[in-house]
Formats: structure tokens, sequence, C-alpha cells
């Protein structure tokens, strides 16, 4: 495709130009990811993306994401300019997570320890204690547990959920979800199993719990790439969105990748578990904004200062 192929030199030349590096998730479209590790970016889980972005020296960051992506690179580099191909490109645990109710549910429970998922926004970072991602969550609340915290969770329930009953912490919980992972469903996946018996089940932890029950291995986006490509099986069913695919058939070639079943649909459906607002970040959209500087993202530099404590801490934890 010729028009493609011109983007993607068009993208290149000017990443090179403004000194600038590609950041992307795993959920985004396969050529952005391809471009971003062939210039030098990243394309990683979101602790990853959060490390590299404040690590790389490069002045202007693309993200290519969504929205508390584009946020966290800014409040833990406000020196840098952080652009984003969309900023509509938002997600259902950050929309369900409204700061000012957030903040009245922390008030009605001041004996608790605040641990935020990263899918939220700044504002709600900066009332937290803590924030984490799906590859340390249960790590880090392992550690306050074993302090004798109580724990108020936010946003995504079923991430809390299963971090609850990994640990036994009493962990109050926000009913957030997100609108990919939570159409996965049980039964349709036990059906699934049946027809393939040999296959693992990677389990992404944003799932419901009857789906999360039925992994062999539940993780991040890099912790199920990593499972795909070391675990000693020739077939997968894979429950997360459907971006992922991309990176481990490149991890793992010669394996087989099914996406687990959502409601309303067949295992053949090729498209229903994808994020909608992942899907926004595109070739053209990315070249336009790097030729443009249009898209920064702005975090109000007292919110971002108070959300940063919650961030350094999960890295400091990680490191
Ligand atoms: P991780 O890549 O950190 O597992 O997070 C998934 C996610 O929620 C991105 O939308
Ligand atoms: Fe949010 Fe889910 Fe989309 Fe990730 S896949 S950005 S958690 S809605």
């Amino acid at each position: 495709q010729p028009r493609k192929a011109e983007l993607k030199a068009r993208i290149r030349r000017l990443l090179a130009e403004k000194q600038a590096v590609l950041v992307a998730h795993y959920y985004v479209d396969s050529d952005l990811q391809d471009l971003a590790e062939e210039t030098g970016g990243c394309v990683s889980d979101s602790l990853e993306m959060a490390r590299f972005g404040r690590d790389h020296p490069a002045k202007t960051l693309v993200v290519a994401g969504v929205r508390f992506m584009g946020e966290t690179a800014k409040i833990l580099s406000p020196e840098k300019t952080i652009l984003m191909p969309d900023l509509d490109a938002t997600c259902s645990l950050d929309l369900g997570c409204p700061p000012e109710e957030f903040a009245a549910f922390c008030d009605a429970h001041p004996d608790r320890t605040v641990v935020v998922y990263a899918n939220t926004s700044a504002a709600v970072k900066a009332r937290a204690d803590w924030m984490v991602t799906s590859s340390i969550g249960l790590e880090i609340v392992e550690h306050l547990h074993a302090q004798g915290k109580k724990i108020l969770w936010a946003p995504d329930k079923h991430l809390g959920g299963y971090i609850q009953k990994k640990t036994g912490a009493d962990m109050l919980l926000w009913q957030g979800s997100c609108l990919v992972h939570d159409e996965f469903k049980g039964i349709e996946l036990e059906l699934l199993r049946k027809e393939h018996p040999q296959a693992r089940v990677l389990v992404h932890p944003e799932s419901p719990e009857a789906v999360v029950a039925q992994a062999d291995v539940v993780g991040s986006t890099s912790q199920l790439i990593a499972a795909a490509k070391s675990l000693d099986a020739r077939e997968f069913i894979v429950a997360t969105d459907n971006g992922i695919l991309h990176k481990m058939r490149m991890a793992a070639p010669g394996k087989i990748f099914i996406d687990a079943p959502t409601a309303g649909n067949s295992a053949t459906c090729k498209s229903c578990a994808h994020c909608p607002w992942m899907a926004m970040n595109g070739l053209q959209n990315l070249a336009d904004v790097l030729e443009s500087g249009r898209n920064e993202i702005h975090v109000d530099p007292e919110i971002g200062r108070k959300a940063r404590v919650c961030i350094d801490r999960m890295l400091d934890f990680a490191a």
C-alpha cells in the first residue's frame, strides 16, 4: 500500500527532525507498534511505558495509547512536550471514576490506604497514596497487607477483586470496569476450551472472575506476551484486547493464538475485543500531530505534583 508506506516514511522523518520518540501500547495498531520499535521508541505495558518515557532523554514524547498514559508521561516529565494522536482517546475506567465522586469516597473512608489503577485521571491519582499497574498491583497490595493496611481500591472491580482474592487483603472496591475485558464470558470460554483441550489460557486481570478462574496465566500485557513465548504449548486462548496478538505472533512464531469469546459473538469474530479508544491512534493522526505540534497533553502543575507521589512510589517499589 503506497499510501501507508508514504505515511510511515513521513513519520520516521518527522520523529528524527523533531527529536521525538514514540511510546506505544500493545493495543494500538500494529503499524504504530512496529514504528515505535524501529525508531528507538518502545512498545510495552503501562508500567514500562511510564518508565521508558521518564528515562528517555528526548524532549518530545508521542504517546500512542489512551489519555491516562499521556498524562502519566507528562506528570513524570513536566519539562517534556507530550503529544497524542487523538486527545479524545480515553478509557471506560477513567470515565467511570470522576474525581469529585472519588474524593468523596476517600473522605468517607479516611482509615484506608488509597490505591488506584494507572487507568485514572491525574486528579484521581493526586488523591491516592499508591498507583499500580496490572503488572505490579498484586505485589504492592501484598506489601501493604503485610503492613496491616486496609485498602480503598479504584476503579477496576475485576482487577481489585482478583487481587483481594489472591492476597486476602481488606479491600473496599470502586465498581468500575473496562468495557473491552468485561465482555469476556466464562461459559463461552469453557466451551471454547473443550474444542481446544491442549490450549493454554492467557488472561488479563481486568477480565471477570469466571474468566480469570480458567486462566493458566494471569498478567499484564507484557507478562502475557512473555508467557506466550516461554510456555511449552502450541495453542493459546487469549483474553485481552486483540491488538496484543501482533506482538504475541512475533514473539512466538509458529504458535497459534485464538481470541477468547466475547458476549454476542462467536470465537471466529476477529475484531470484537478491541478498545475503541486505542483504535483512535492511526498513522494519519500520528503524522499530523508530529507535523503540527497540536494535541499536546497538559496537566495542572499542582495536580501533577501531587499525582507524582503515588506514581513514584510504584516506580521505586518496582525498581
Ligand atoms: P497493561 O498493558 O499495563 O497490562 O494495561 C492494560 C490496559 O489497561 C491498557 O489499556
Ligand atoms: Fe481502558 Fe479497557 Fe481501553 Fe484499556 S482496553 S484503555 S482498560 S477501556
